[in-house]
């Protein structure tokens, strides 16, 4: 399969905006290039390749530079690979429901049909629907691991058998990859140039604010989603934080077995409520909970001023926790033995 065949003929032969720091990206000199103020500590614009942020992120990853692509958050990832493969009106796209309700939403502002394909009672991907449901009109899978909201990782080998069975692009948003033990969807970058895997900086290194994602994936693709994106599509002040987080590896791993100890605490108080009928095991930040009436814990919790995520209508009478510091998860179990009284 070629890359270049999946991509829109109008992004193939696109003439991407060519910036000020383009033409001449050297640190030192008089830049009278791009209109900038020459007073004020933020009054030169960013890097647009994000260079020093990707080496970082590509040391710890293990990954060149040319491999990674930094988006505005991932939500940008997501979208510009909607534009960069997909026909507006024409080409389709396929996703794992219940999932993360960004695909849904790109796909409709890119006007592409998105198929949902369900996943099974045990949130698994059934390969052979998987396989029945496509078409050539498919140029692009979504599939999220762990999945947003069901909890849980999609294996390397169902990954494989996807992109074996499908010649198109696939990506795997692996937002929640840092909290989960099993394998990363990155091992198999090198031997699937049309494979696409997103992580971000917004939950376990806690820069939801910062709006910083990668995609890691070929050369060929990173290149055409360079040609994409907005010259200047991540602050330089974001760059910043994130380059900041990322050298604290102590710091990030001290978070990460604290969330991870609370989510253990926190399973263990909810399974001792009689309202809750059952916990979904969870390789993410966050629990599915099934409640005995979903909607109405939802309301009493949200009058106690706990926002918690109702999920009731993908996930029958399910409501997704997300696992808080100690003292939030406190509240929100207080919260719920008042409602048991
Ligand atoms: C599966 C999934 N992907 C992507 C995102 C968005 O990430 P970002 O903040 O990097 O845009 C989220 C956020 O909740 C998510 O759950």
């Amino acid at each position: 399969m070629k890359i270049s065949e999946l991509v829109r003929s109008n992004i193939k032969t696109l003439k991407p905006y060519s910036s000020a720091r383009d033409e001449f990206s050297g640190t030192e000199g008089v830049f009278l290039d791009a209109n900038e103020n020459p007073f004020g500590e933020l009054n030169r614009y960013p890097d647009p390749y994000q260079n020093k942020l990707k080496q970082i992120f590509g040391e710890i990853r293990e990954l060149p530079v040319n491999q990674l692509f930094v988006g505005n958050g991932s939500d940008e990832v997501i979208d510009v690979l909607f534009r960069t493969f997909c026909e507006p009106g024409k080409d389709k796209a396929v996703t794992f429901s219940p999932t993360y309700g960004m695909y849904q939403v790109s796909a409709d502002i890119n006007n592409i049909e998105l198929m949902n394909i369900p996943l099974t009672d045990s949130f698994e991907i059934d390969l052979d629907v998987f396989k029945n449901s496509i078409d050539s009109d498919v140029k692009l899978v979504f599939l999220c691991s762990p999945n947003n909201p069901t909890g849980n990782a999609v294996s390397n080998d169902t990954i494989r058998a996807i992109l074996d069975s499908f010649n198109g692009i696939v990506t795997v948003d692996e937002a929640y990859a840092d909290f989960n033990s099993g394998d990363s969807a990155i091992e198999l970058i090198n031997e699937y140039p049309n494979l696409i895997v997103s992580q971000t900086m917004s939950k376990a290194w806690g820069l939801a604010a910062a709006r910083v994602g990668f995609a890691i994936t070929s050369e060929e693709v990173i290149s055409y989603m360079n040609k994409i994106k907005p010259p200047y599509n991540v602050s330089a002040l974001n760059q910043k934080a994130a380059i900041e987080a990322l050298k604290d590896k102590e710091g990030f791993d001290q978070r990460l077995k604290t969330i991870l100890e609370e989510k253990e605490n926190l399973r263990a108080a909810l399974s001792n409520l009689t309202k809750v009928s059952k916990i979904y095991p969870s390789d993410t930040n966050f629990l599915l909970v099934e409640f005995e009436d979903a909607n109405r814990t939802y309301d009493e919790l949200v009058d106690r001023k706990v926002i918690v995520r109702n999920r009731n209508a993908y996930v029958k009478n399910c409501i997704r926790i997300t696992v808080g510091s100690q003292e939030e998860n406190e509240i929100l179990i207080n919260a719920l033995k008042e409602l048991e009284a």
